[in-house]
């Protein structure tokens, strides 16, 4: 896909199918992702392929917490959940290295921010949908033992769902006139 129309065609797929995704789409996402500025050449960024057990005990996790959420505790919410976070045909969570120098920290944010929408927009120029999710899972301390990941070293800034999409949403933007100006 040309890049100008990836970017302008990019959108948050929230529903997948359980259809898998081309082969080595995820490494050539991570190639890209790991391509974004980051200043001081710190790479900030870790990236963890979750696997099929751990993605189960996450699934279980995520379940709860948004039954919690809802107030909702029916079977038939829980299968439609299961179904959910069942379909989509990865799961990467992002980490982001903690500086411990406040100023370097929030460059180090901004850089694996770059990291995670080059890794999406790399996706998405294979017709590979993703979400960005910074849900209750991914910051729950049950996720951190899970994915063995010490919170005093990393912050996970991102679950990434990857899958192919269910159904492309397309919300709106502000209009480009109000939010550019132009000085004399
Ligand atoms: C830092 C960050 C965190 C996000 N967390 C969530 C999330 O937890 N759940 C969700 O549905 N979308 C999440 N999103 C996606 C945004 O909701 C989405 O980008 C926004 O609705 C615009 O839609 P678009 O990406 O299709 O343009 C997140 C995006 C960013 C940049």
């Amino acid at each position: 896909m040309e890049l100008q129309k990836a970017l302008l065609t990019r959108r948050t797929i929230h529903n997948y199918t359980a259809d898998p995704i081309p082969e080595g789409a995820i490494e050539r996402a991570l190639e890209a992702a790991i391509r974004a500025p980051n200043h001081k050449l710190t790479n900030p960024w870790r990236f963890t392929r979750v696997g099929p057990e751990v993605r189960k005990k996450l699934t279980e996790l995520g379940i709860e917490l948004k039954c919690a959420k809802k107030n909702k505790f029916t079977p038939k919410f829980r299968d439609y959940l299961r179904q959910k976070y069942g379909n989509p045909a990865e799961l990467v969570a992002v980490s982001q290295i903690l500086n411990d120098d406040p100023f370097r920290r929030r460059e180090d944010y901004a850089a694996a921010a770059c990291a995670i929408q080059n890794f999406c927009l790399s996706l998405w120029g294979e017709d590979v949908g993703s979400k960005w999710s910074t849900g209750q899972m991914s910051r729950h301390e049950s996720t951190y033992e899970m994915l063995d990941i010490d919170p005093d070293e990393e912050e996970i800034i991102a679950f990434v769902w990857v899958g192919q999409p269910e159904e492309i949403p397309d919300p709106p933007r502000d209009p480009l006139e109000s939010v550019v100006r132009t000085t004399d």
